[in-house]
């Protein structure tokens, strides 16, 4: 085993950070090596072939450089690629998915929203929780078209980013959701503005918190856990421009430089 685990983390841009902030609050002691493929985002609107072989190599460029568990930290990539990640190599990974289940499970009202992205809502996975848990509550599900790009350019609270949030939550709100489930790791960034379009009693659900405590669980099972008492390394790199990836790492106050790799 490797002296110091890494955790692999990837998505198709600056979106996976909202996971890796909540991993870096449950495992601070942990080295990581961030990638963001952002030569190739949106993933949502992209085939599910080529969401594949793009989370194929970047898995392989990953673990070449010492990744002992890897972070999906894109629902679309999830949805398209885990489970033959999965079948295909032998380290373990985690992914992150639509959380209908536990909003279901809170609703009061019957009605829950999903926004996430085209791909995420075309995959089968989707389509498998939408059938199970669309017997007990509605669903009202958005692809949240343009949003992801917003939030890659810097633009999370722009007017543009409003007028998106408005088109599509307000359906969701006039129909009587009191949960909205963020599909797609890019949208937590918009949650100021998200907060201002929907009423105080709809809760919006993050699951970054969750994708984490579940890593720190597969961590220990595997025995990575060191509890070692010093700080881990990070790297982070950007298969584009470095821009949005070290501007999100400089909002987030996590100052640290952007390698470009155009290898992968
Ligand atoms: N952040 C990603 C997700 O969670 C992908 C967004 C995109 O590139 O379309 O789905």
């Amino acid at each position: 085993m490797n002296a110091r685990p890494v955790i692999g983390v990837f998505d198709s841009g600056v979106g996976g950070l909202s996971v890796y902030r909540s991993l870096l609050h449950e495992l601070p002691r942990e080295s990581f090596i961030y990638l963001a493929d952002n030569r190739f985002a949106p993933y949502g609107l992209k085939s599910r072939q080529v969401i594949l072989e793009r989370s194929r190599s970047i898995s392989e460029f990953l673990i070449q450089q010492g990744a002992a568990l890897i972070v999906v930290a894109c629902n679309t990539a999830t949805g398209a690629a885990i489970s033959r990640l999965r079948r295909e190599n032998s380290i373990p990974f985690v992914g992150v998915e639509p959380a209908v289940k536990p909003a279901a499970l809170k609703s009061k009202t019957g009605h829950i929203g999903v926004l996430a992205t085209e791909q995420t809502f075309k995959g089968e996975h989707f389509r498998k929780t939408y059938q199970l848990y669309s017997r007990s509550v509605s669903v009202h599900f958005r692809a949240g078209n343009g949003l992801v790009e917003l939030v890659e350019n810097g633009q999370a609270e722009s007017q543009e980013a409003r007028a998106l949030l408005e088109q599509y939550l307000m359906p969701m709100v006039q129909s009587g959701i009191d949960q909205l489930v963020l599909g797609c790791t890019h949208f937590p960034f918009l949650i100021p503005l998200i907060r201002e379009i929907v009423p105080p009693e709809v809760a919006v659900i993050d699951p970054a918190p969750a994708v984490a405590r579940q890593t720190r669980k597969v961590m220990e099972d595997h025995g990575f856990l060191l509890n070692s008492t010093e700080t881990g390394s990070y790297q982070f790199y950007s298969t584009g421009d470095t821009g949005p990836l070290t501007r999100m790492l400089h909002t987030l106050r996590l100052n640290y430089s952007v390698l470009s790799l155009t290898s992968v």
